[in-house]
């Protein structure tokens, strides 16, 4: 049974929440509260599994309600209801640790749907806690590096790096972040609607002083507890990052993560193939295009020049849209390499979250897109964490890989 705290401060919204649930087996209200102030003194009393939250509300709003219940009714996660066009407020609740959104009106269907996903998520996130073995979580094995890679532009590298970083997040419950290395035209804090004041321009400057706590200054807060380096406010900046500076911020990153996603731009710079040969798994991203196709091609071949094993690379199509000529059997044999999974076309869901700035994992968790983004976190760490002996961050980890070779001829 799903034991769920309603906080509205409209008496005849709670009341109707209330009806609708009362029809669900599992899902039981045993609580209503007309403010955050109220909400959070409810939840402390009944320390229910799930609070569902309006967001405007006097004394005490559905931030403030979230952020307390974090550190104070750690059990009782919050999913946010709020009316379209709040944009800040989501990124607020977010940031505040809220773990689903729902937009009024929403469906019956949807309000189940999130509840029941929320309450998966924290049993999973409870046996992990119950494990206390130490290997997960805190495991002192550095970050798995996951890094997105195509040859071709606009395939949707930044789109699903944001929304894979918040899904595994989500799904895991472990620590992960989110590497611009776009360095000239990155959009991933224009994708996630972060505060821009912060980015890798700040490790330059910070030179040798870098270390765990400047770097966390540095990062900006995502959604879903994802931390997100930034790349420079103006493609000039660029210029002013070298190697060395990346190499320093994985260096820290891969101590305190468990995941480090890191998003590249098309060119194949010096910084960039590092990286791929310090990742345990590449992405490479295509459409069923002619050109992307054909450059898919080529990166696979780059990738094989650096040593890269087949079996971690993860080959994926994005914009499935079931017109072109091309199919997966067709890709599979032009690329001789398997299609690991492939993401729908879904202008509406992408189109929302691009404008709202905010994950469409998050925004329409249901959507065919957000169901394929989770498959790949599943590809991703094959067994939930902690759910087997020695699992956590690196259960996927491919074996050390030999130096590379020399991409040309160095
Ligand atoms: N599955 C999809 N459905 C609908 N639209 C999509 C999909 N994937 C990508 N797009 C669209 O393509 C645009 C480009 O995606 P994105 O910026 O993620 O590509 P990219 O590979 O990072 O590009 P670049 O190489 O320029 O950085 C997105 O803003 C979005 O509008
Ligand atoms: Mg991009």
């Amino acid at each position: 049974m799903i034991r769920l705290l309603i906080v509205d401060d409209i008496a005849s919204t709670r009341e109707n929440l209330q009806k609708l649930l009362s029809f669900e087996e599992d899902i039981q209200v045993v609580g209503l509260a007309g403010d955050g102030k109220e909400g959070l003194e409810e939840a402390h009393r009944l320390n229910p599994d799930i609070v569902l939250t309006d967001v405007n509300m006097p004394v005490m709003d559905g931030i403030q309600l979230t952020e307390r219940l974090a550190t104070e009714v750690p059990g009782s996660p919050t999913i946010i209801m709020s009316v379209q066009g709040e944009r800040d407020y989501l990124r607020r609740a977010m940031q505040a640790g809220a773990r689903e959104y729902l937009v009024k009106p929403f469906s019956h269907d949807e309000l189940v749907a999130a509840i029941r996903r929320v309450h998966q998520l924290e049993q999973k996130k409870g046996v992990t806690v119950m494990r206390g073995d130490g290997q997960q979580g805190q495991s002192s094995r550095p970050a798995e590096v996951i890094v997105l890679f195509s040859g071709k532009g606009g395939v949707g590298k930044t789109l699903l790096a944001t929304n894979l970083a918040v899904a595994l997040s989500n799904e895991t419950q472990s620590r992960v972040a989110l590497v611009d290395l776009d360095l000239q035209f990155g959009d991933v804090g224009v994708m996630l609607n972060l505060d821009h004041s912060r980015s890798i321009t700040d490790v330059v400057d910070a030179g040798e002083g870098l270390d765990a706590d400047v770097l966390n200054e540095i990062l900006a807060q995502g959604p879903a507890g994802v931390r997100v380096l930034l790349a420079p406010i103006s493609p000039e900046l660029a210029d002013l990052v070298t190697g060395e500076h990346v190499r320093a911020v994985m260096n820290e990153l891969r101590k305190t993560c468990d995941y480090v996603i890191v998003d590249t731009p098309c060119q194949l710079e010096e910084f960039n193939l590092e990286v791929i040969e310090m990742a345990q798994r590449v992405v490479v991203l295509t459409t069923l295009t002619i050109p992307a196709i054909k450059d898919a091609k080529l990166s696979l071949k780059v990738l094989e020049s650096l040593n890269i094993e087949p079996s971690s690379i993860l080959l994926l199509v994005n914009r499935q849209d079931g017109h072109s000529d091309f199919n997966r059997d067709s890709i599979e044999q032009n690329l001789g390499h398997r299609v690991a999974a492939q993401l729908p076309y879904d202008a509406r869901a992408v189109g929302e979250a691009v404008t709202r700035g905010a994950p469409f994992v998050t925004l329409q968790p249901e959507a065919e897109i957000s169901r394929a983004v989770r498959e790949i976190v599943g590809l991703l760490v094959p067994e939930p964490a902690g759910a087997a002996a020695g699992s956590g961050a690196g259960a996927a980890v491919a074996p050390d890989k030999p130096r590379r070779r020399g991409l040309f001829g160095r």
